[in-house]
């Protein structure tokens, strides 16, 4: 079974996936870090953001693995070409770079190739992305389009980057947020939108069990 659930920034798909994963057995795959992975080598190489066609060949050679230890269905850690990058994917720097990354065909084509090969290998798999309903599985059984205020998702991603050890102010987080999110939405390629037959689920005001119970509802319905 694949569940889909796709949004913007900030708008609690991670969280809500994972708990959603570990409450019903399901695998999970973050197919944002795959991106940033590929934003951080371009990064870490001195690979110009604006040469498609470096960045493409780039993505083409790397190798990115998801490390589950003690057989967890979450991930553990992110291995790019073997060096662990769980935490630094998740740095200012790599979130400024990945929509350019993110927005290029080649690069895209090259990561859902092997995110349909991550979930051929699974019974049940919750995919969190912005294309996962609409492109990389269109026939998803659940499809799930979350989103959240501007407010309450800047507030969330300020919170979970302070507590990394970022520091940042609120206003810096919310344009950076609207930078990526309007990047992501006009790009041509896979743009950030919800699929006709995705449930849309507004997460602002909602606890995090609120949600994973909605989205558990939901695969209790197609569940034989
Ligand atoms: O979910 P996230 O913030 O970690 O995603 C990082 C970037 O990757 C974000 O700019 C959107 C992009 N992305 C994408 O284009 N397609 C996906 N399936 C997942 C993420």
């Amino acid at each position: 079974m694949i569940i889909a659930i796709d949004g913007p920034a900030a708008s609690g798909k991670s969280t809500v996936a994972r708990a959603l994963a570990r409450r019903i057995g399901a695998h999970y795959l973050d197919t944002g870090a795959m991106y940033r992975a590929v934003a951080l080598a371009a990064l870490q190489r001195g690979v110009p953001l604006a040469d498609e066609h470096a960045v493409a060949t780039l993505a083409g050679t790397l190798s990115i693995e998801f490390i589950h230890a003690d057989d967890s269905p979450i991930p553990t850690a992110v291995l790019l070409d073997n060096a662990d990058i769980t935490t630094a994917i998740r740095t200012p720097a790599v979130d400024d770079a990945v929509s350019a990354v993110a927005r290029m065909p080649e690069v895209r084509a090259a990561m859902v190739a092997q995110q349909r090969r991550i979930a051929a290998e699974a019974n049940a798999i919750v995919l969190e992305g912005r294309d996962i309903g609409t492109v990389v599985f269109p026939h998803a059984e659940v499809k799930v389009f979350l989103t959240a205020s501007a407010g309450e998702r800047a507030r969330r991603r300020h919170a979970e980057m302070t507590g990394r050890g970022h520091s940042v102010d609120e206003d810096t987080v919310r344009s950076g947020l609207q930078r990526r999110d309007h990047a992501d939405s006009s790009r041509e390629a896979a743009p950030l939108t919800a699929a006709e037959d995705a449930v849309m689920l507004d997460t602002t005001g909602l606890s995090v069990t609120e949600v994973v119970d909605a989205v558990a509802a939901l695969v209790e319905r197609v569940t034989p």
